[in-house]
């Protein structure tokens, strides 16, 4: 099946020779994802919950069927833990905005780690008067510091926020112990799993966590949807976040009332096209296995990671050990984006710069480094060429 993958990938007809190596940014885009979305646009399109005719009525049931398979996909409990949101930053905001209004007290403290990307720090920094954050530290190698983070929950802990996969590392955090002493403190956990989803089976029903957080974007889906996992505890606990319509029991011009469950986290049109595209790249996804993507992409990052190791100029940061899909580094004497305009000019695309992860960087005190990804659509050959490229670059310069 993944053979002749790249067929399904439009953007390969036109440029053949592009290795893309930016999927931890954005994966490239899905022929059926994109055919679902023009057909939705073109044929069935009406606003959805509202219509009584035929193309509303149609097109609602599709929607809330496109929340049954994202919710089939991460083993959710049900789908009405699913709430839409425009992408996974928003559904962060959405719970630190919620918390704050409903749940943290002064003083209260949120644990992070230096690993987090932007989107999982800004977001608490911004309701950060009511509360304190804590960082867990990172080791040398770049991993996160998991005695550290244990030893810094305590009672005044309300909420550990951490990633599930380093957009930098491609480390896999391991909750086991985390939950174990956030469990004797009864403290909610948020974990951001953008980089997780597309490239290894999540289940919700299984970890358990009190919110999960992850982008359509990444899963060869559209850009301009995010979903947030919450469980039944919080979505009684919390009120909304955003007023407007769609979310609401009864209004007056003074005050109104909320429906109750994920509907009251919905407000306004959601993006309809973008979520039922989602849900042909999830069928796309599960066409050709998760468990298969895992291990066809942890074989080729291995593959990449031991050849640019062999590279005594080249500083990798982060450990192989469970880790997959993306490989960061800088080569000594070379600036990440001179890297990436000489790659770009072979068609290889690559990420440099902080990756919205500035602590990680400031850790190691660099402003920056390279960043290659994968995804399903990358082939050994890909990795041959690129680091064959990395050499030309290496030896143009000596
Ligand atoms: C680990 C991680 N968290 C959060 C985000 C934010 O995702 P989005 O920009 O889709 O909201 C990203 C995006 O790169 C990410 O890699």
């Amino acid at each position: 099946m993944l053979a002749n993958i790249k067929d399904r990938f439009p953007v390969f007809k036109k440029k053949p020779n592009l290795v893309f190596f930016d999927t931890a940014a954005s994966a490239l885009k899905v022929d059926s994802m994109i055919n679902s979305i023009t057909n939705c646009y073109s044929y069935d399109y009406a606003n959805i919950h509202r219509g009584i005719y035929e193309l509303s009525s149609k097109l609602t049931k599709k929607f809330e069927d496109s929340r049954i398979s994202v919710s089939n996909f991460i083993n959710s409990p049900s789908p009405e833990n699913i709430i839409f949101t425009k992408s996974a930053t928003e559904g962060i905001n959405l719970v630190s905005n919620c918390l704050s209004k409903n749940y943290f007290e002064d003083d209260d403290e949120v644990l992070v780690s230096k690993l987090e990307h932007h989107a999982n720090l800004v977001p608490w920094h911004l309701v950060s008067k009511k509360i304190k954050i804590v960082a867990a530290n990172i080791n040398n190698k770049g991993e996160l510091d998991y005695k550290d983070l244990i030893e810094k929950i305590n009672s005044k802990t309300k909420l550990i926020a951490i990633t599930h996969m380093s957009n930098i590392t491609g480390s896999i955090t391991n909750f086991e112990e985390i939950k174990n002493k956030a469990n004797k403190f009864n403290i909610p956990i948020l974990i951001d799993g953008c980089q997780l989803v597309p490239h290894k089976k999540l289940d919700i029903k299984e970890m358990n966590p009190d919110f999960y957080v992850f982008s359509a974007h990444k899963l060869y889906g559209p850009s301009g949807l995010g979903i947030l996992y919450m469980s039944d505890f919080w979505i009684n606990k919390l009120s909304p976040y955003q007023g407007g319509g769609s979310m609401i029991k009864n209004v007056e011009t003074d005050k109104s009332t909320y429906l109750e469950g994920y509907q009251k986290f919905e407000a306004g049109t959601p993006p309809i096209a973008e979520v039922i595209g989602l849900s042909s790249s999830i069928d796309f996804i599960n066409e050709v296995g998760i468990e298969s993507i895992y291990s066809y992409e942890k074989e080729l990052t291995k593959y990449a990671y031991e050849k640019i190791k062999s590279n005594n100029d080249i500083k990798i940061y982060g450990d192989f050990k469970n880790q997959t899909s993306i490989i960061s580094f800088n080569i000594d004497n070379v600036h990440f984006n001179d890297l990436a305009m000489f790659l770009d000019k072979k068609n290889i695309a690559i990420r440099t710069g902080h990756h919205c992860a500035q602590p990680f960087m400031k850790h190691f005190n660099i402003s920056g480094n390279a960043r290659m990804s994968v995804g399903i659509y990358n082939t050994k050959d890909d990795v041959d060429y690129f680091v064959n490229s990395l050499n030309e670059l290496k030896n143009f310069l000596k």
